[in-house]
């Protein structure tokens, strides 16, 4: 392992002083979803419990509140919801990298941290020919090494997957975001790809010493003809079954009528992945998240042993006026412990939110609503933590609303006899978001089937001013939107159409101040 000395400390060292001297005119921070301490940030890379902290680093462009050249920033926490901002971990300085340090991945090995992570090269881009731009595009893998999280050495052997380590038939512009995982004493990752028939697939190499790789097989292929990019797969095993974790990007354009499509959905598959043969079966495909912003998670396992994943919650299409003023631009959403149960992915908020909730709390035993809507005294505001259960037994129909003011809403609805999802922020404020897209309505309303939501469902929702998380049935549906923080809109309102009972209610505000 070395590195170019000088022209990593140029880049690391010159994004540092910037943010030193930048960072105190950020404003209206999130209060506990992670933001770069300046600019933009995307993908979570290198998620790990390392040297006895949690580290999170993170696609990061310091300098603008938008995509650019990437580097990676760091930060670490000792419990997942309060972060300290470390320097920047790589920075685009080698020739294989030169126009960005893309997403990866870490693991441990010898009691010393190492990442994989994707050189991207864009010898195109001040070019006027897109076509020959889109070409000339390159990916490669490489790998870096510290010794304490901080500080990474670039390996002398990178690029340590090239293009020419494609198998036949795939595209060399890209091939992206590799997640590394052991396996009985061997190193498999995924990678992102595309091939020649414009489909996205997911290709599994194997190493004995994270040096040398060699392609196994493709364990997955895009199903939809639109997605024609498949992006930062995690590969997990869980109670006995393997899990792909997938972003994909939607390139085209929705027809004609056809709305409520989210364009940069994640799914999981659950099915096997013979890793001697590298194939992978599978037996179903999921929405992961089924709001509008949750794109590129990547999942560890933690020292407890809890598999928890964080996704990036992107600030996709929207109004840019509020990045510029407030500083930042993406957030990460909370950290979520994955498990599963009959077959379906369950994603709760890591434990230590709880942390931050304020002492005064209300506490509903039993409330029945029947074809009505009502609010409960205390139970508003814009940063808080509330969770429920609604019995819908004899119920058709139930509503939450939250951020509710003048002319603002955002509306998660089950009806029982559709057996359909609505998730409604088309009302949700007037700057922040997309309400309207130019030509439809599919950036703030979805609508999803499930015909396996329960009589009985638990929730809990997470707001924390600009971000929305709600975990529907236990975990089983989860909703994530960016809303505008729209001043008045604290009300939250509980619709029912038939009888539906509200059960063991409790409501926090949450502050990093603990007090009352
Ligand atoms: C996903 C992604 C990755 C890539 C990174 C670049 O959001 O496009 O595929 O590595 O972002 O910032």
């Amino acid at each position: 392992m070395n590195k170019n000395i000088d022209q990593t400390s140029k880049h690391i060292e010159k994004a540092n002083q910037y943010i030193k001297e930048n960072k105190d005119r950020v404003t209206n921070r999130p209060l506990f979803h992670f933001t770069a301490p300046i600019g933009w940030l995307n993908d979570p890379n290198g998620l790990c419990y390392f040297n006895g902290e949690y580290h999170l680093y993170y696609q990061y462009n310091p300098y603008d509140i938008k995509w650019d050249l990437m580097h990676w920033g760091h930060a670490v926490s000792s419990d997942l919801v309060n972060w300290h901002h470390k320097g920047l971990a790589l920075g685009p300085d080698e020739a294989y990298e030169i126009d960005g340090c893309f997403s990866g991945s870490a693991i441990e090995k010898d009691g010393k941290l190492f990442i994989m992570y994707t050189g991207h090269l864009d010898p195109g881009k001040d070019s006027k020919d897109p076509e020959w731009r889109r070409q000339s595009v390159r990916e490669n893998q490489n790998l870096a090494v510290s010794q304490n999280g901080d500080n990474f050495l670039k390996s002398e052997v990178n690029p340590v997957i090239d293009t020419g380590d494609l198998p036949a038939g795939m595209l060399p512009q890209d091939f992206r975001d590799p997640k590394i995982i052991e396996k009985d004493g061997i190193y498999y990752c995924v990678l992102a790809a595309r091939n020649e028939r414009y489909k996205g697939v997911i290709l599994l190499y194997r190493s004995l010493d994270l040096m040398n790789w060699n392609y196994v097989g493709t364990i997955a292929e895009s199903h939809n003809p639109k997605e024609e990019i498949l992006e930062c797969p995690d590969l997990i095993e869980m109670s006995g079954k393997d899990l792909l974790i997938l972003s994909a990007i939607d390139l085209h354009e929705p027809d004609l009528g056809e709305v409520r499509r989210n364009l940069h959905p994640t799914y999981y598959c659950l099915g096997n992945v013979d890793f001697e043969d590298g194939k992978g079966q599978w037996e179903s495909r999921v929405e992961l998240d089924c709001g509008f912003n949750f794109y590129a998670p990547q999942s560890f396992v933690d020292h407890e042993g809890r598999r928890i994943m964080i996704g990036w919650i992107s600030p996709w299409d929207a109004d840019e006026e509020p990045r510029v003023k407030n500083g930042w631009a993406g957030m990460m959403s909370v950290p979520r412990v994955l498990s599963l149960r009959d077959g379906a992915l369950i994603q709760e908020p890591v434990e230590s939110i709880k942390s931050l909730r304020k002492k005064n709390y209300v506490l509903i035993q039993e409330k029945s609503l029947v074809d009505e809507c009502k609010s409960f005294d205390g139970v508003e505001g814009r940063r808080y933590d509330l969770s429920f259960k609604v019995d819908m037994t004899s119920g058709q129909r139930f509503m939450i609303e939250v951020g509710k003011g003048k002319g603002c809403t955002t509306s998660l609805t089950y009806d029982k006899k559709q057996a359909l999802w609505s998730f409604d922020r088309r009302h949700n404020g007037e700057k922040n978001m997309p309400i309207f897209d130019k030509l439809n309505q599919w950036y703030s309303l979805r609508e999803i089937q499930d015909k396996e939501a329960k009589d009985i469902m638990d929730f809990r929702i997470l707001l924390d001013n600009y971000c929305l998380e709600i975990f529907a049935d236990g975990g089983r549906r989860v909703f994530t939107a960016m809303i505008d923080p729209h001043l008045d809109g604290r009300g939250i309102d509980f619709s029912a159409n038939g009888s539906c009972i509200i059960q063991d209610l409790e409501f926090y505000l949450l502050d990093n101040q603990k007090e009352s």
